[in-house]
């Protein structure tokens, strides 16, 4: 798909007037050309093979097959074609189906000729810049890298705060699941929080085997042991859990975390760190190592200016701009701050915005039963969606994976590393 050529888009939807509707809203765009249309599922899957459509425009509801099993079709015989689902409004439950099946957008009916340019646009720019995340990618053998198949190393996603209690245990928790749903890919949740840990009460596992079983192994730690002491979730998230007690948590070091993690990156295509609200080393290590840093704010005075903080920080350690992704949590209205003084404030733009669940976080929280998956509907599951989707779409980080701290500069705390950068 060399640049000065057209997209080349297949129309899919059992009603006449509709394929034709959006035949004429495209007509006239240099750059996109309409060159198959079918009428429901089955034939879909047949004129894909045809004609090789760059972008597929798929009603949901037809008879027959839907939508969602002819995308699922399409993408097995060629995962390169993007497909944007189109529904009507209220059928929110098909926005996960849809992804699952390896859907790039989502449209809602009736679609305004805007959105429709933009959403073909955006899916075909985004299948020349990234690998393909396919719900039938093989499941097996380490992190599946890129689209030419080679193995690569996984994605190490820090889910960070330097203000505690501003959700980065939950919001971790519900990425991880999100992603593997979306993608099918080996995803692991990594507990860094090794003396406070929560995540075996978030996500309602029950193991014996914690990462001090790890730690106190390290030099043996291979893949087999690695597995044996991942608790896997209903998800089939892999979780590494953090210590019963604060005594033994104290037993991980920084070094530990970061041999961890080495291995993690290899076996697994995106790993969740759920990191302590600190500048400790065991925190520093997992934010140099990661790819990227999702870095929460909530609208209140004190969390704003330790971000402010942190960011200056991150500046010190030469931290790729891309690589800290600012995202606001619990976002309202009525704090009596705006998102968009903030960001004026810091001089930094918040990425996302995940709402305000009120009491229904806390609820899935003590059902141990991720809004993820026990609310699927909810506006903060989207959000949620919407983040990890962002997350798989933008690889740039993948190719400048976080080793910013030289050897000798790895330990010894934020002051000891940063004195000599001032
Ligand atoms: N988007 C949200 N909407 C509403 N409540 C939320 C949201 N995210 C988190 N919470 C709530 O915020 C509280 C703190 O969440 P959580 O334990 O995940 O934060 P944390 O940053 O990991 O805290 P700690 O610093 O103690 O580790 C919980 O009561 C949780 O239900
Ligand atoms: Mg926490």
């Amino acid at each position: 798909m060399s640049e000065g050529e057209k997209i080349r888009v297949m129309i899919v939807d059992d009603i006449v007037d509709t394929r034709d509707q959006l035949e004429k809203l495209l007509f006239f765009e240099k750059d996109i050309d309409v060159i198959a249309k079918a009428g429901n599922g089955r034939e879909a899957i047949a004129m894909a093979k045809q004609y090789h459509p760059d972008v597929v425009l798929m009603d949901i509801n037809m008879p027959d097959m839907d939508g969602i099993a002819a995308t699922e079709a399409i993408l097995t015989q060629d995962p390169s074609i993007q497909v944007i689902i189109m529904s009507v409004q209220g059928e929110t439950d098909y926005l996960r189906r849809a992804m699952l099946a390896g859907a790039r957008e989502f449209l809602t009916k009736p679609i305004s000729a805007d959105d429709l340019y933009k959403s073909i646009r955006h899916v075909h720019r985004l299948a020349a810049t990234r690998p393909r995340a396919v719900a039938a990618t093989s499941d097996s053998g380490g992190a599946s890298g890129g689209a030419g198949g080679s193995v690569s190393e996984g994605q190490i996603i820090a889910v960070f705060s330097p203000k505690g209690g501003v959700g980065t245990s939950s919001i971790a928790a519900n990425l991880a699941v999100a992603l593997r749903q979306m993608t099918n890919k080996k995803v692991a949740l990594l507990d860094a929080n090794v003396i406070f840990g929560d995540l075996s009460v978030i996500l309602n596992l029950r193991s014996d085997k914690t990462i001090i079983d790890i730690a106190t192994r390290i030099d043996d730690m291979d893949r087999e042991l690695l597995n044996d002491v991942m608790a896997t979730h209903t998800s089939q998230v892999k979780v590494l859990l953090a210590p019963p007690d604060p005594q033994r948590g104290e037993l991980v070091t920084s070094d530990h975390i970061r041999a961890i993690l080495d291995l993690m990156r290899r076996e697994f295509d995106y790993v969740v760190v759920d990191t302590p609200a600190s500048f400790q080393d065991r925190s520093l290590a997992v934010l140099d190592m990661a790819n990227r840093i999702v870095t929460l704010m909530t609208l209140e005075m004190h969390c704003i200016r330790n971000i402010k903080l942190f960011l200056e920080v991150a500046d010190l350690l030469e931290y790729p701009h891309e690589k800290v992704m600012l995202v606001l949590n619990k976002a309202s209205n009525r704090t009596g701050i705006r998102a968009e003084d903030v960001e004026k404030n810091i001089q930094r733009k918040v990425s996302l915005q995940i709402g305000d669940a009120g009491q229904d976080m806390t609820f899935s929280i003590n059902q141990g039963v991720p809004l993820v998956i026990g609310k699927p509907t909810h506006q903060i599951v989207r959000d949620v969606v919407a983040l990890a989707k962002e997350l798989v779409t933008v690889t740039k980080a993948a190719e400048t994976p976080g080793q910013q701290a030289a050897p000798d500069q790895k330990s010894g705390g934020l002051f000891s590393r940063l004195i000599p950068k001032r």
